[in-house]
């Protein structure tokens, strides 16, 4: 027996996506050939879960779906393991499974983290370091895995760039700001809230600033996770030649595209996507050599799950949510 949360898509498509979540009992999965089972002892929650419970990603034919992409946890020889939630194959990717066309990330295709067990492909985890707590360790495959990919990958920067995270509150935005500060970059941050943007001032950002505000300087670089209702401001924002790398849209994803703004200042819009099993190692060990951590918002029992998803929903949170075994 297993307790997982299971999404109920389709009994709210549109704005309540809380009535599909429920807590309870799934037969435990078996594990494929050539795939390893973990016993889950941390899962943290992404804005990804809640698009899920809102049907994106996840049609009604494949529920009920345990949700959850993020996981630490033992294999079934006591290795402490971090979780790769990319389901996908390198070699149809060029090497690099985030462009693997049938790639999936766990709780889409294949039961996700938020149960006492999840099962993954064998080369799906790498080594925990045991400097890093269990709900620590949790955060990083999907939220900071992102951040990392689009500081260190897409975004084409050298030390000392400025480069300005939209939404300061968010996981993907804290790691952000926390990677990009200890890699040497001036970070700047937006937040609707002051609270945030003193957490992040707190936190190492070198200034806060509201949404949409004008700011002192044009920057290298945008890290863009709201969408819609910062994309102007992103753009606006930017440095001639300046780059935004975007890997999320809460608030919307079709914002007008400022066309003119683009050719004549020579900017640069790059999509990102998670990232490898590769880049997750690397990032597991920039967190161990840097003492980096994730902060963690609120860190909860499984079963009070609920909690921490109405959290996210509000928009309140700092960090990340971590479920607990
Ligand atoms: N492509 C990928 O691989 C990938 C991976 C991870 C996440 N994502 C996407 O990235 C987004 C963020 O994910 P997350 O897990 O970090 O979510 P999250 O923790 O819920 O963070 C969302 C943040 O966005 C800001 N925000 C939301 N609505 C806003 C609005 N109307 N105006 C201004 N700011 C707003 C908030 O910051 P403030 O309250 O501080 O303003 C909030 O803290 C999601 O859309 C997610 O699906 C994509």
């Amino acid at each position: 027996m297993r307790i997982g949360e299971t999404a109920n898509a389709a009994a709210a498509p549109h704005g309540k996506p809380l009535d599909g979540l429920t807590v309870g009992d799934q037969p435990e999965p078996a594990v494929p050939d050539g795939w390893v089972r973990v016993r889950v002892k941390a899962a943290a929650l992404n804005h990804h879960d809640l698009w899920s419970l809102r049907g994106v990603g996840l049609p009604d034919d494949r529920l009920p779906m345990i949700l959850g992409c993020d996981a630490a946890g033992l294999d079934d020889e006591a290795r402490e393991v971090v979780v790769h939630a990319v389901i996908a194959d390198p070699a149809a990717g060029g090497g690099d499974e985030t462009l693997d066309p049938g790639r999936s990330l766990l709780s889409e295709k294949y039961p996700g983290t938020f149960a006492e067990y999840v099962t993954v492909p064998r080369r799906n985890v790498v080594p925990k370091p045991a400097a890093l707590t269990w709900e620590e360790a949790a955060c990083l495959p999907t939220a900071w895995l992102t951040a990392y990919r689009m500081l260190f990958t897409r975004a084409d920067l050298a030390p000392g760039a400025t480069v300005l995270v939209q939404g300061a509150g968010g996981g993907v935005s804290t790691a952000l700001l926390l990677l990009g500060q200890a890699a040497g970059y001036r970070m700047w941050v937006t937040s609707r809230d002051e609270a945030k943007r003193e957490r992040a001032l707190a936190v190492g950002a070198a200034g806060a600033f509201e949404s949409g505000a004008r700011l002192p300087d044009r920057v290298d670089a945008v890290m863009e996770t709201v969408g819609a209702a910062t994309w102007s401001h992103s753009l606006k924002s930017l440095r001639p030649g300046g780059r935004v790398v975007v890997s999320g849209a809460t608030s919307g994803d079709a914002p007008p595209a400022d066309l003119r703004r683009m050719f004549f200042l020579q900017l640069s819009v790059v999509g990102s996507t998670m990232g490898t099993l590769d880049e997750l190692a690397r990032l597991v060990r920039f967190c161990e050599v840097s003492g980096v951590r994730p902060p963690v918002d609120l860190s909860l029992p499984l079963q009070d799950a609920r909690t921490g998803f109405e959290r996210m929903a509000e928009g309140d949170q700092f960090g990340k949510i971590v479920f607990t075994a």
